[in-house]
Formats: C-alpha cells, structure tokens, sequence
C-alpha cells in the first residue's frame, strides 16, 4: 500500500503471499520493498508446507512455542513467525534467522513482553494471527494491525459497552449478524491502533474513538486507522502514524 492512505476509507488490500508446495518461502517475498510511500501489509496462511522451515527460525521462536500443546496452534505460530522474518529480513537484508527480534517493556508492569521490535533497526511491524492466518504490517513508523473472526452476538454486546461511548451508542442500537459485523470492525480497529501505541490491551477501550460505522475514524492527530480487506469470514485493520 502506499500514500493517500490517511484521506482514503476504502479498504486497504494487503498482499497476499503464496508459496507452492515444495517452494521456499523466501522466494514469494520481493526484496527490499519500498516502505517510504506508507507500510506494507502482508497476509498469508501458516498451514502450508515450508521448506527449510527451521532454517527462517531463531531459538526464541522454538522456545515461544515449546509450551503450546496443540500441534496445529504451534505450527501455524513458528510458520507465522517465520513469514515475519523472512519479510523482515527482505527489508533488512541477510537471513530470516538473524533478525533480532525483541520486546519493549510492557505498558502497564515493565517486563519485557510489550510492543514487540526489531532491535537497532529503524522499522516498526506489527503481526495479528487468527485462525490459519497471519497479517503482518512493516513500516518506517509505528504501525499496528489486528485480524479476527467475527465475534459471536454474546460477546459483541457484552464488549460493545467497553468501547467508546460514541462506538457504544452506534453499537447499541444494532441486533444479530449487523452487531456481530460492527462490533467486530469497531474491534479490530481498537486492537490495531492499541497494538500501535504498543500499550495494547492495557489502555482502557473505552478511550479512543476509532469509529464503529463503515469508516473507521482518525483516533489522534497524526494517526490513520484504515480497515483492511480479510479473507471471508475475517475482519482486520490497520493503524498507522504519520510519524
Ligand atoms: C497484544 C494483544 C493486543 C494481542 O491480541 P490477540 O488478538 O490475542 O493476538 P494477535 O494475534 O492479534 O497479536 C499477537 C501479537 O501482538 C503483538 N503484541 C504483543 N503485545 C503487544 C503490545 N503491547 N503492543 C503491540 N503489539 C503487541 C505480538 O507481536 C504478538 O505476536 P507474538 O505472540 O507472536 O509475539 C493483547 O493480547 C494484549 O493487549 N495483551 C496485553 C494486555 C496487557 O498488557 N495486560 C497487562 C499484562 S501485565
């Protein structure tokens, strides 16, 4: 994607990247993309084979996953991972494997499990996984993304009351399959410009105004949130800071 992004409310369409059976990941990636224009937005499913999977790998990644007993979730996380790091590394240049990946302190306690960063790198990126998907944004500032299935009605109306009270009162006024679309765009939108602040889910939902109607609206000075063309069944968006 590229510039106009901050004026424009249509739906910003990330690059879907696909790699045949047997290929290299790497192969389906461009190199040095250009993210001057505005972030690059990347989709990709993490259920297909990859060769040389554990070659794209660091050790944090196996160590992040070690935990995980459901095989399939584990999976779809290192292949996540290692569709970041391989679009990292063509940003970056050299292995996928090299990229230093770290944490900033946590918002709300200071360990060390906040926005994540490439370390001594002058980029931001922000992952969301859901399902079998992953969505990555890169950008030369701070960016977030979050991708979801659409909320069941139960947990639509109960979230609805913790957004914005102007979201709120758009949300409360909507039933069934409408509310289930609206709170889940409202709430994508939210996640995405939280995870960009890099705060997250610590700062209150009900603070910022991203908007719940058909167009997301600029929560901040400086800031575009813009909504994100899913696979279906999958809402996401995409907020980003002029700088
Ligand atoms: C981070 C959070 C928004 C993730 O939401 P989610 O819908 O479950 O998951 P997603 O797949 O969309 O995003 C996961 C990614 O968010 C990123 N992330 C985590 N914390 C983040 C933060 N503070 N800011 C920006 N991005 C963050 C990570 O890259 C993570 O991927 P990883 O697990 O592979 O490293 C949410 O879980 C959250 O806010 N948690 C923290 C809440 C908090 O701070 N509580 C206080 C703890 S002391």
């Amino acid at each position: 994607m590229g510039g106009g992004f901050a004026g424009s409310h249509r739906a910003v369409r990330p690059v879907e990247l696909r790699w045949s059976d047997g290929s290299d990941l790497r192969s389906a990636v461009p190199s040095q993309p250009d993210l001057t224009a505005g972030p690059l937005l990347w989709i990709s499913r993490t259920d297909g084979p990859v060769t040389g999977l554990a070659d794209l790998l660091g050790p944090e990644d196996m160590a992040d996953a070690e935990p995980m007993s459901d095989l399939l979730a584990r999976r779809r996380r290192l292949v996540g991972r290692a569709v970041l790091r391989t679009l990292l590394a063509a940003c970056l240049g050299g292995a996928p494997a090299d990229v230093r990946l770290a944490r900033e302190p946590c918002a709300h306690c200071g360990r060390p499990h906040g926005r994540p960063t490439v370390a001594g790198a002058p980029l931001e990126f922000s992952v969301s996984r859901s399902g079998p998907w992953v969505l990555v944004a890169v950008a030369r500032t701070a960016v977030g993304v979050d991708l979801e299935s659409k909320a069941s009605e139960e947990r639509a109306a109960a979230l609805a009351q913790r957004m914005h009270p102007a979201e709120a009162a758009y949300l409360s006024g909507l039933a069934g399959d409408r509310l289930r679309r609206a709170f889940t765009r409202t709430w994508v939108r939210k996640e995405a410009f939280l995870k960009a602040l890099g705060t997250g889910l610590a700062r209150d939902t009900r603070r910022d105004l991203v908007g719940a109607g058909p167009r997301p609206r600029s929560p901040q000075a400086g800031w575009a949130v813009a909504d994100v063309l899913a696979p279906r069944g999958w809402t996401a968006a995409l907020a980003v800071s002029a700088g």
